[in-house]
């Protein structure tokens, strides 16, 4: 039962993160993004604000993968507000992922991962939220002791 990766990233930081675990791990990965891409930082902002504000959820480029052969699945992006993007959000919710792990992983400026985690709880009740992993600019959890507890999980 391998694991399985899906990720979001604007502009790299998640998916290098990303692509160390799949090597670490040995797994696939799933790269998930908007059906327009969000640009750069001034312009993401801008457009992020003014979707949060108006309740807009853009829509999703990369079709729902089967899931079924995974027992595990790590969710890993960039924190927007400090939670998880809107449109990976959605399509989060609409994957199956219960009767799963989840373990999260997240890249930030500052903001810890802990406010996704709720996200992650509240949107999927019926998986298993475990050994989620921040990566921040300034604090960041220590990789090598993460991947072995992962490891142990698999
Ligand atoms: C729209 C947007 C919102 C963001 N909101 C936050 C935030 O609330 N707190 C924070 O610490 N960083 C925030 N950031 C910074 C990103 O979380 C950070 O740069 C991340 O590592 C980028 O990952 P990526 O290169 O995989 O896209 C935001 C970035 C963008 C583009």
């Amino acid at each position: 039962m391998s694991p399985m990766i899906l990720y979001y990233s604007k502009s790299g930081t998640t998916e290098k993160l990303a692509t160390r675990i799949q090597a670490d791990l040995g797994c696939n990965l799933l790269k998930v993004e908007p059906e327009n891409p969000y640009g750069n930082y001034i312009s993401a902002v801008i457009r992020f604000l003014w979707e949060s504000a108006k309740g807009v959820t853009p829509k999703t480029r990369t079709a729902v993968p089967n899931l079924k052969v995974h027992d595990i699945v790590l969710i890993g992006y960039p924190l927007w507000g400090g939670d998880i993007p809107p449109f990976f959000k959605a399509f989060l919710q609409s994957t199956d992922l219960s009767g799963k792990a989840i373990i999260p992983f997240a890249t930030s400026g500052g903001v810890g991962i802990e406010k996704s985690v709720g996200t992650l709880r509240s949107i999927c009740p019926n998986s298993k939220i475990i050994h989620p992993l921040h990566v921040g600019r300034m604090k960041q959890d220590n990789y090598d002791d993460w991947l072995s507890i992962v490891k142990k999980s698999e």
